[in-house]
């Protein structure tokens, strides 16, 4: 399930090889599994686990990508909580939401849209969010539970990677791999969780000499840099699982990290973009959320 083969993806002719990671169904097949999971919570405690959203000014692309969370909530029957303040709304009055929502029994997690307007910092709005309850999994106590690889809530993209990895039947314990992108956000988390699987991962960055070579050796090869197709078929081992996380807008469309037709001749299974581990973030965030409220002493 979850894969169909690259000869099916129009343009790309007939030279493809490598098989294609179906991240729309693999997502929907999370957002299904989610779904059945929220309903027996209901069920068993009587009560709705809600995500709350919070939205600080009027960046059109951020209040996307809230609207796009709240919906995928009501889809999968959990709860929303939306909140939008104004642009030059006071630091303290930002901190004061959070606290309120920190204690609020109705709020399972808590979402703050990154990033914020100038004045206020994002390091900050995201540390004052109750670990409990933070399903972006960017707290600090969050990325030291993943570090120490104790139980906690995980960064929803490359929990994504990690379950695409699962549904199309790659096990990672043994296996070389290699990050390119050492971000706070991605790239670290992602070497983190690859490492908790049992992969010996290379974390690399703009410093790396002979990246092509160092990619060239990985088994699973993630790319989260942000520069189109810079990763060409010469950089992927023949039959390696190629994840392509880039998001870049270009004048030919929106492209990945990787030259997505090249390197589909050499690799044995590749992500597209769009298509691939976008999809992934926002179910992963469903999930965390219904999580973060299974974790909830009763
Ligand atoms: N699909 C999704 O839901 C999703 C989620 C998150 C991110 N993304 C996408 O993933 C990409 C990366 O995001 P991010 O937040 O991790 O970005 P970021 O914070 O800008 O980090 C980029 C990383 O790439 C490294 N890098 C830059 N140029 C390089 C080069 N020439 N060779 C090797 N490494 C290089 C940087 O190295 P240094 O540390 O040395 O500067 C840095 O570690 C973006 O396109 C973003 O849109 C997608």
């Amino acid at each position: 399930m979850g894969f169909s083969n690259v000869y099916g993806v129009p343009g790309l002719g007939k030279r493809g090889r490598a098989r294609l990671i179906d991240g729309k169904a693999i997502a929907a097949e999370l957002r299904a599994e989610v779904a059945t999971g929220v309903a027996a919570f209901v069920a068993e405690r009587g009560w709705t686990p809600a995500l709350a959203t919070l939205l600080i000014g009027d960046d059109p692309a951020s209040a996307v990508y809230v609207r796009a969370k709240i919906k995928a909530c009501n889809e999968v029957g959990l709860g929303s909580v939306h909140h939008h303040l104004p642009a030059d709304v006071a630091r303290d009055q930002v901190l004061a939401l959070i606290d309120s929502l920190n204690a609020d029994p109705a709020v399972s997690g808590i979402l703050c849209q990154l990033p914020p307007p100038a004045h206020l910092d994002p390091a900050e709005l995201t540390e004052q969010i109750d670990p409990a309850k933070d399903v972006d999994g960017l707290t600090i106590a969050s990325a030291g539970a993943l570090a120490l690889g104790l139980p906690g809530l995980r960064p929803c993209t490359p929990a994504g990677v990690m379950r695409l990895l699962a549904a199309t039947g790659v096990d990672p314990s043994g296996r070389s791999a290699a990050v390119i992108g050492r971000s706070n956000l991605f790239g670290k988390p992602m070497a983190q969780l690859l490492t908790m699987a049992d992969a010996t991962v290379t974390l690399c960055h703009s410093r790396t000499a002979d990246l092509p070579v160092t990619a060239r050796g990985a088994d699973i090869l993630v790319a989260a840099v942000g520069r189109p197709e810079m990763v060409g078929a010469d950089w992927v081992k023949p039959g390696a699982v190629v994840i392509d996380v880039g998001i870049n807008r270009t004048e030919d469309g929106l492209v990945g990290d990787v030259d997505f037709v090249a390197a589909s001749e050499v690799a044995g299974a590749i992500t597209p973009v769009p298509g691939g581990v976008g999809p992934m973030t926002i179910a992963c965030l469903l999930a965390n959320t219904l999580e973060a409220a299974e974790r909830r002493p009763r």
